[in-house]
């Protein structure tokens, strides 16, 4: 089966560490490379983390720094505990002795690098903001028009309000890279609050992945729990936990997870107010505008866990 080759831009994040296990250890993605950006933590802390999450999996793929803050509005403040701790990934002691080392090249180096010598189209995942991915557009635009099949993007909401209505922290955080990347014209489907406050896991799925026996699946455990902690204190308790990010993932594995989806025009406001950073999704398609995303409400939940099991499964 030929491989879809995939540039994962993350900041891990619990949720990102599981859409990294779970492309990892997927046999039909080919990882070629890993970009962080600044988003729930700073560009160190994400880094860090994603460092050791590979060395830890047993992966080893290039992982290059990008954005340290948003293209234009001020960066906001990640120094509090939030709901990824104040690591960014707290719950689990990873070995001190990390051999593992950020890029020479930075993010945006590395991405148009590949896409200029891939002979096929490459798929992005974007699981934080989109500086990185806005830099890349207004930096190499027919680069990416001609060389990016898909951008799978965790961000945004249509129906669902956590703090305030259409508002999702990645899309929000830098709004104008989300607008830059909502209007480029490459085919985008968003994962918003929508489709991942639905796919939430329980304990017995904690314990799926503590049987799989080996490190990986341990240390998803460890930082499971602790996330499930922290997000139900932070957020709300819904009865289960979201991936938000490993649903961006699925979706490019596998279409058919896909159980409900529609392409619509998404709007980024960037304007300064109180909608500034909202996405509003014409779901009545009522604006006249040409769709440019395609917003996923549903995804079969038990498929996509057991997803997830079988990438751990594959690691260390
Ligand atoms: O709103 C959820 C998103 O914000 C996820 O990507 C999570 O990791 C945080 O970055
Ligand atoms: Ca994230």
């Amino acid at each position: 089966m030929k491989k879809i080759p995939v540039i994962i831009d993350c900041d891990p994040g619990h949720d990102d560490m599981v859409a990294l296990i779970l492309a990892l250890g997927n046999e039909g993605l080919d990882v070629k490379l890993i970009t962080n950006v600044a988003g729930n933590k700073v560009i160190e802390k994400v880094t860090n983390n994603t460092l050791n999450i590979l060395n830890y999996c047993g992966a080893d793929v290039e992982v290059a720094a990008g954005a340290r803050q948003p293209l234009v509005r001020g960066y906001r403040r990640t120094d509090t505990e939030g709901a990824h701790g104040l690591s960014g990934l707290d719950g689990f002691d990873f070995p001190g002795d990390n051999p593992l080392r950020v890029s020479d090249r930075t993010a945006l180096e590395a991405a148009a690098d590949i896409l200029k010598e891939s002979e096929e189209k490459v798929t992005f995942v974007c699981t934080g903001p989109l500086s990185n991915m806005g830099l890349l557009i207004r930096a190499y635009p027919d680069l990416c028009r001609e060389k990016i099949r898909e951008i799978s993007i965790m961000g945004g909401t249509c129906h669902f309000i956590l703090t305030k209505p259409f508002m999702e922290f990645n899309t929000y955080f830098d709004a104008e890279a989300s607008k830059i990347v909502f209007e480029s014209g490459i085919p985008l489907v968003m994962y918003g609050y929508d489709v991942t406050y639905k796919a939430l896991f329980q304990e017995d799925f904690l314990e799926k992945l503590e049987n799989l026996g080996n490190k990986t699946g341990h240390m998803m455990a460890e930082l499971l729990r602790k996330f499930t902690d922290l997000h139900n204190r932070v957020w709300l308790d819904l009865g289960g936990c979201p991936v938000h990010d490993a649903c961006a993932v699925a979706g490019v594995i596998d279409r058919s997870l896909i159980k409900k989806s529609d392409s619509m025009y998404v709007e980024i406001m960037t304007e300064p107010g109180p909608l500034s950073g909202a996405t509003v999704c014409d779901y009545e398609h009522r604006s006249g505008k040409p769709e440019n995303a395609e917003v996923v409400f549903e995804l079969d939940l038990e498929r996509f866990l057991n997803l997830i099991l079988e990438s751990a499964g594959r690691l260390a």
